[in-house]
């Protein structure tokens, strides 16, 4: 019914959040369908002559509570909502062209800050991230049925140790085995040197997540005139006959998208603050943030992607081994964050532009066609999955070589340098992916403890020196 009525109100006026086409790529923060454009499930992964034989996925977990952190943060809102309806009643409006419509202003109205049941459950999974994360796993049960069987030991699962991550893999494994699979019994592993190797990187660490210069490329974006006179018709839009913080206006879009995350056909009456172009300019702020940090923004990147990288490998190379008896288990299947997505990716060269994102180049033409958009390639449930298939030389089908990975993401094939529709031959793997494994051991992620060794060290010669002239005289 408020459907119906919000259709006549928009016969009237212009209502932001109930665009027809409106624009739903909300970076880290993207449901998964709409980060899927083209929603056809039935794509067929049957290559004649060859066979499906192991299966390596890496899959980040799907819709959350907001995190611990974030809460006292977004509860601001509630304050910034009774402000907003004041000036809507006192009609303080300096701008009468960019007001928001009367039915946006009543959602906003009845918006209330629900925080999760329980600090408990900050950051855990929302009962749609649940349920989507079992049937996601039915489907890819459909998808690869030889494979992904019903028996336990054909599986391993390796996830972090925390509440999402553990209710991602209880939701995973429900959707393979049934609701009463219970977890008990299926192969799995905690490592967290493997899934967020970032968390034990004291260089990382220095050089990149606490290190400014990080995000001096997306300060030049916030700084350019064009994002101010966004916050400035933001804020106007709003009301507001000043400008907001730019804190507030991220504040707004956190929720707005978050809204958007958790229930895909309700309308955020926070979604209204912004228009499509303000949509597109802020998600371009985000993609600046995670080329820099988990991209090919830094050189690090692909020392820390390689963790996984190197897995897939070597779970490979096993299955490759044993030619006559069946190796378990046949599908590794990973969970972890947002970071270690884009961090595999990285290392792997995918969603490579020939330039890079900075904070000038936003108009250029490359960048408004750009490989790196966090949205798409790290939505909320989005999956990088690599399948060994080993083909016959007399299949109709035309592969060079009897052993090809096929890569997917969002259950497409994956774009890849040299591959043909996602399809690699396992030599070029080889050749491209088998230095960077062999020399992935997180050494230099110890460079900054070195220095502190030698300054113990140096501080232990003058202990020594001290006492040993305290003693003499
Ligand atoms: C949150 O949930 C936990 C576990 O169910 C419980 O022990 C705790 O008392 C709850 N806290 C609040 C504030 O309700
Ligand atoms: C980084 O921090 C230093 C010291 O706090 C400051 O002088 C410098 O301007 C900052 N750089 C950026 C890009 O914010
Ligand atoms: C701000 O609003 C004005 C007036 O509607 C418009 O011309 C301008 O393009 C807007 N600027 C941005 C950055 O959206
Ligand atoms: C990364 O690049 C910087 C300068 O661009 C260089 O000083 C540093 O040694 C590089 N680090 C690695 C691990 O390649």
């Amino acid at each position: 019914m408020i459907l119906l009525m919000l259709g006549i109100v928009k016969a009237q006026e212009t209502c932001l959040s109930v665009q027809e086409y409106p624009y739903l790529l909300f970076g880290t923060k993207t449901a998964y369908i709409f980060a899927k454009k083209d929603t056809s499930s039935t794509t067929s992964y049957d290559l004649p002559g060859c066979q499906p034989t192991a299966f390596w996925m890496l899959s980040r977990h799907g819709t959350h509570n907001p995190e611990a952190n974030e809460i006292t943060d977004l509860q601001k809102l509630a304050d910034l909502k009774q402000s907003i309806l004041a000036n809507y009643r006192n009609e303080n409006i300096k701008n009468a062209k960019q007001r928001i419509c009367n039915a946006d202003l009543n959602l906003l109205e009845r918006w209330e800050w629900t925080p999760p049941l329980n600090l408990t459950f900050a950051g855990d999974l929302t009962m749609d991230g649940y349920m989507t994360t079992q049937q996601q796993a039915r489907v890819w049960k459909k998808k690869f049925p030889g494979l992904l069987t019903d028996n336990h030991h054909d599986y391993m699962f390796k996830f972090v140790n925390e509440l999402r991550s553990t209710n991602t893999f209880n939701a995973f494994t429900e959707g393979i085995f049934g609701a009463q699979a219970n977890g008990l019994g299926i192969p799995r592993e905690n490592d967290e040197k493997l899934l967020r190797p970032y968390k034990f990187c004291p260089a990382w660490t220095k050089e990149i997540e606490e290190n400014n210069e990080t995000l001096s490329q997306l300060t030049i974006f916030e700084s350019k005139r064009d994002y101010q006179e966004m916050i400035s018709n933001i804020s106007a839009r709003l009301g507001f006959n000043y400008d907001l913080q730019k804190e507030d206006v991220l504040r707004i879009y956190e929720m707005c998208r978050y809204n958007k995350a958790w229930n895909i056909i309700q309308i955020s009456p926070w979604c209204a603050a912004f228009t499509r172009g303000d949509l597109q300019r802020l998600e371009y702020a985000e993609d600046l943030e995670t080329y820099y940090k988990y991209g090919y923004g830094s050189n690090l990147s692909k020392n820390l992607g390689c963790t996984l990288v190197k897995d897939m490998l070597i779970f490979f190379e096993k299955h490759l081994a044993e030619v006559d008896t069946p190796q378990q288990p046949r599908a590794l299947i990973h969970f972890s964050s947002v970071a270690m997505l884009l961090l595999t990716l990285t290392a792997l060269g995918a969603h490579k532009d020939p330039v890079p994102l900075t904070g000038d180049n936003y108009y250029t033409p490359q960048m408004q066609a750009r490989a790196w958009t966090t949205s798409t390639m790290a939505p909320y449930h989005a999956k990088i999955a690599a399948v060994l298939y080993k083909c016959t030389q007399n299949g109709n089908f035309q592969v060079n070589e009897p052993n090809q990975i096929l890569f997917l993401e969002k259950e497409r094939p994956m774009h890849l340098e040299g591959c043909r529709v996602g399809l690699c031959s396992w030599s070029l793997i080889k050749q491209r992916y088998q230095e960077l494994a062999d020399k992935c051991d997180l050494q230099f992620c110890n460079s900054a403890k070195k220095l502190n060794g030698i300054t113990a060290f140096s501080l232990t010669v003058i202990a020594f020196i001290v006492k040993y002239f305290l003693v003499t005289i």
